[in-house]
């Protein structure tokens, strides 16, 4: 098998041409931009600048031919059974909010709404709130040592009251790959709907939203090398008929009267107001980079990054991985009794080397590792093993100078 080579990838990407000093190990908070998405959505602007499902002019027309040329794109991508199923929104945060907005009438006091401790602040937020509107109940599922979902307590949590189980492909801090499609099978055992946040997991791989078989999925562009500002949602047509608009506005409305509105046809009635269009436009570049990426060697050199982690920690006292999954991506959260996260970050970022420290959003999953923060490193297709090994190198010496 040919090696994967992510100085290949790394010539696509224009931001590290003008910042070669830079290590850049925080793809999890967002990623660099693929070169030939920023040229689209630049030539976008330049010469074909015009609002999309408006205008009577070659220009709108043009415009919203190009916009639902990439709701194709992305439909084929991820497999969906038609470009109806594809809404463009803000970005993952905003498809959450409009699904779970979107619910309020399916919910009534007493149904169930499962999540896990490894959430996102997005995928943890909405519920919670839906919950509450509705007088439901938010169970949430426990994690074990190795940051896995605990699928014993998982299936515990469980009822025939469970309507919704919203649950992250991939975890934000711990990277561990969840068993998303033994999740959708119990959910669909119990009849529930499922949300699957992909934010994390489309950088690193394709989806099939059919095979899966999951109700939504969602995504953000500028993880996955793209514009900021955009996002996708999955939903299958039948349930996302159901949805009630979260976004009234502009370009979703058939007729309104006084009494009444009559919103259009999916999936203009879930896309009010004006979209990132340029934005969307550029999407199909970025798929395309995707689809030319050999993924099991991508895995192979996610192993071989992997290892280096491992006994960098291992040669750095006190220092502590969270999150040790056998089935997970390259992002990598560190603890120390003694020094803490932020100090490490902003050593690093001395260096050069760009990490973030915190909680990451994802408050539910601390109490599982007795924590308040970690240090997290992301890589990405164009992180090279020898960024991994300055990684660790580094965080030696920093340890070393503050313990
Ligand atoms: N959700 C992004 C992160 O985990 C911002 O850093």
């Amino acid at each position: 098998m040919v090696a994967f080579d992510p100085a290949a990838s790394r010539k696509r990407f224009p931001f590290f041409s003008r910042r070669s000093e830079c290590v850049y190990l925080d793809n999890a908070a967002t990623t660099q931009r693929l070169g030939d998405a920023i040229d689209r959505l630049v030539e976008f602007y330049f010469s074909e600048n015009s609002n999309v499902h408006r205008g009577a002019h070659a220009l709108g027309e043009g415009a919203t031919l190009a916009y639902e040329s990439a709701r194709h794109c992305v439909a084929a991508y991820l497999n969906a059974r038609n470009a109806e199923e594809i809404i463009f929104t803000g970005g993952t945060t905003d498809a959450l909010n409009t699904i779970a907005v979107g619910l309020n009438g399916e919910i009534h006091a007493g149904d169930e709404i499962l999540i896990t401790a490894l959430e996102h602040h997005s995928n943890i937020l909405p519920w919670a709130a839906l919950a509450k509107r509705r007088d439901a109940k938010l169970n949430i599922a426990g994690l074990t040592p190795t940051g896995e979902l605990d699928m014993e307590d998982f299936a515990q949590k469980f009822s025939q009251r469970t309507r919704i189980v919203a649950v992250a492909h991939v975890s934000n801090v711990l990277g561990t790959i969840n068993p998303i499609k033994h999740v959708i099978e119990l959910a669909r055992s119990v009849g529930a709907l499922t949300v699957i946040d992909g934010a994390q997991w489309l950088p690193s791989g394709p989806v099939d939203v059919q095979a899966i078989n999951c109700d939504f999925y969602a995504f953000s562009a500028h993880k996955i090398f793209g514009p900021m500002g955009v996002g996708v949602l999955f939903g299958r047509r039948e349930i996302l008929e159901k949805l009630a608009p979260f976004r009234l506005g502009g370009g979703m409305v058939q007729k309104i009267t006084a009494k009444k509105s009559i919103f259009r046809e999916l999936p203009d009635r879930l896309e009010g107001g004006t979209p990132n269009v340029a934005g969307v436009v550029a999407l199909p570049s970025v798929i395309e980079f995707l689809q030319s990426i050999d993924w099991d060697q991508y895995r192979a050199h996610e192993r071989k990054i992997r290892s280096i982690i491992k006994k960098g920690v291992e040669e750095i006292p006190g220092l502590r991985l969270l999150g040790t999954a056998h089935e997970k991506v390259g992002i990598y959260a560190f603890t120390h009794p003694t020094v803490h996260a932020h100090d490490l970050a902003s050593m690093l970022a001395c260096q050069n080397i760009c990490v973030r420290a915190g909680n990451h959003c994802a408050q539910l999953l601390l109490p599982y590792f007795q924590i308040s923060q970690s240090l997290r490193a992301s890589f990405s297709l164009y992180n090279t093993a020898a960024e991994a090994s300055a990684l660790m190198e580094t965080l030696a010496k920093c340890v070393r100078q503050l313990s």
